[in-house]
């Protein structure tokens, strides 16, 4: 009878427990960051911004400047240097060029000059046998401040401004750069791109168009940014010509590398 009663009790208990996790899982009501996953991750990861002087260059919050050319296809923007708050390029088009993904998006947009370079480099890919889609080009600063405190949450502040921009501060928000990768999107936006043969006909082409790859390997110390094979940036044929030939990068172009 006892055991009777013990085991009647512990079955109680273990539906109740069933039953409360069921409804912690399927309560879609919860804040996320309430998630284990999301718990576990906090516990070694922080959104706060640390000390400037720990990471890569990034200027103190008070010494970014804000620069006065934004509509310049020169334009430097970067850890120490943001676009205006609330700039918005002023003449963004589509592209007619594939992309990774179908249906209208902000992230399929470029400015103009950009944007028709675009598509006379894909088009040129193509005589090639080499088949570029997009994967991401305008973003708001919105977009990009989810985008970046969304990587922060997941790798923590130091890590993700090695590879993502805080808002204000990425070329993507001046709607000239574009991250670019094969038709099948494949080793999109991953270090495997480097190896591809669309990696190379963009590291060999891409400035007679007008783009620089603008994180180059070896030079995180001066953009800020781990290598990046692709992420293009639009800067106008000549000055694409001869940073690229001279293998620049655009701080060492405009000489305004970090002290
Ligand atoms: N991935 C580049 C640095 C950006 O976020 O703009
Ligand atoms: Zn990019």
């Amino acid at each position: 009878m006892r055991n009777i009663r013990t085991s009647l009790i512990v079955s109680v208990v273990l539906v109740a427990a069933a039953y409360g996790g069921m409804h912690w899982a399927f309560d879609t009501t919860r804040p996320l960051s309430d998630s284990p996953q999301i718990k576990r991750n906090s516990l070694k990861t922080t959104t706060d911004k640390p000390n400037a002087a720990s990471l890569s260059h990034a200027a103190p919050p008070d010494a970014v400047q804000v620069v006065s050319n934004p509509t310049s296809l020169e334009v430097l923007v970067n850890k120490d240097f943001a676009l205006p708050a609330n700039y918005t390029p002023p003449d963004l088009v589509d592209p007619n060029v594939p992309f990774i993904f179908s249906g209208k998006s902000e992230k399929r947009l470029m400015r103009k000059p950009a944007a028709e370079a675009l598509e006379q480099m894909f088009a040129a890919a193509k005589r090639d046998g080499i088949y570029l889609s997009g994967v991401s080009a305008y973003r708001a600063y919105a977009t990009q401040k989810w985008l970046f405190d969304d990587y922060a949450k997941q790798d923590g502040y130091p890590a993700a401004n090695r590879y993502s921009a805080l808002p204000g501060e990425s070329e993507h928000e001046t709607g000239l750069a574009i991250d670019v990768s094969g038709s099948t999107g494949q080793y999109a936006v991953t270090d495997a791109f480097a190896n591809t043969k669309e990696a190379t006909w963009l590291a060999k082409h891409a400035y007679k168009f007008g783009f620089i790859i603008r994180y180059p390997k070896g030079k995180e110390a001066i953009t800020g940014y781990k290598y990046e094979p692709w992420h293009l940036r639009y800067v106008g044929q000549e000055v694409a010509e001869v940073m690229t030939k001279k293998g620049m990068t655009l701080e060492e172009y405009l000489d305004k590398t970090p002290v």
